[in-house]
């Protein structure tokens, strides 16, 4: 009796102090880091920006699966426990072939439409995302189940992602491609804004300035990290203490962009950041 108490409080005891891995095409899945790192603060995490390849919106599903993959193998590489696909264009194509081929959890992100369809009271969402993402199974899913009764202005966000990658978010250059996104979305009465693409979330204060208070933006990167803190409960996965937790970086672009990034979201953490540029 004594000894499975003992073997049970050890199993219990149990800590996991592999790395999450987390992807993008960019520095888009940072703001799903920045949640990660928020509430799971005993985590260590490696972050892969595929930002030579970026944008990811606009290629094939073959393209897509296969830089999806080698993006994959890298966190594999780093010893990653589990991986978060931050990227909901690289979801749309790749998670079903991801989990199929590696045996390890994998968490996606498609675009938050059951939340929106839910909470509207005008009947009318819009949702702003790239092309891929809109041509993903998952999407169509997605809207059939929950919003077959809801009229949907859907967006796809040209150039926006560029924008991010160049550390543009604040620009003219920025407010105007905005304005034409998200305008007639206003115009349309929605009251709820789904942005369904990882680097939307840095144009949060340009978007919420034109639509005010007439819509709900909906940034699911919360979600993400929760869901991500349940599958690490679920596979007995969690790492129990603070100790020696690391923050590494790689990226297949410039570090320039990625760098700005992180030291705006990670201010006041005291945790070892690594960059590393793959070009
Ligand atoms: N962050 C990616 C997403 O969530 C950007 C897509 C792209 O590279 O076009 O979809």
């Amino acid at each position: 009796m004594v000894f499975i108490f003992y073997v049970y409080s050890l199993f219990m005891n149990m800590t996991d102090t592999r790395p999450i891995g987390i992807f993008d095409s960019g520095v888009g899945g940072l703001s799903v880091w920045k949640e990660l790192i928020n509430i799971l603060p005993n985590e260590s995490i490696v972050y892969y920006a595929d930002s030579k390849n970026c944008p990811y919106g606009s290629k094939s599903d073959k393209e897509i699966i296969n830089l999806s993959k080698k993006n994959v193998e890298f966190l594999l590489s780093k010893n990653c426990k589990i991986i978060v696909v931050a990227c909901n264009t690289a979801t749309a194509a790749s998670i079903d072939i991801l989990r199929e081929k590696y045996n390890i959890p994998f968490i996606g992100m498609e675009p938050a439409v059951k939340p929106a369809a839910i909470n509207t009271k005008t009947g009318h969402i819009g949702i702003l995302a790239t092309k891929g993402t809109f041509n993903g199974r998952l999407f169509k899913e997605t809207s059939s189940r929950y919003a077959n009764n809801i009229e949907m202005n859907i967006q796809i966000g040209v150039g926006l992602v560029e924008l991010v990658e160049k550390f543009k978010q604040d620009t003219k250059e920025a407010e105007d491609l905005l304005v034409q996104y998200i305008k007639p979305m206003v115009n349309d009465h929605v009251d709820q804004i789904v942005l369904g693409c990882t680097h939307y979330p840095f144009f949060y204060k340009r978007i919420k300035k034109i639509v005010g208070n007439s819509a709900t933006i909906i940034n699911p990167s919360i979600a993400v990290a929760e869901q991500t803190q349940k599958q690490l409960v679920n596979y007995q996965l969690m790492k129990k203490s603070d100790s020696s937790v690391f923050y590494d970086f790689y990226t297949t672009g410039e570090l320039e962009t990625l760098k700005k990034i992180v030291s705006e979201l990670s201010k006041n953490k005291h945790k070892t950041i690594f960059y590393q540029n793959l070009l």
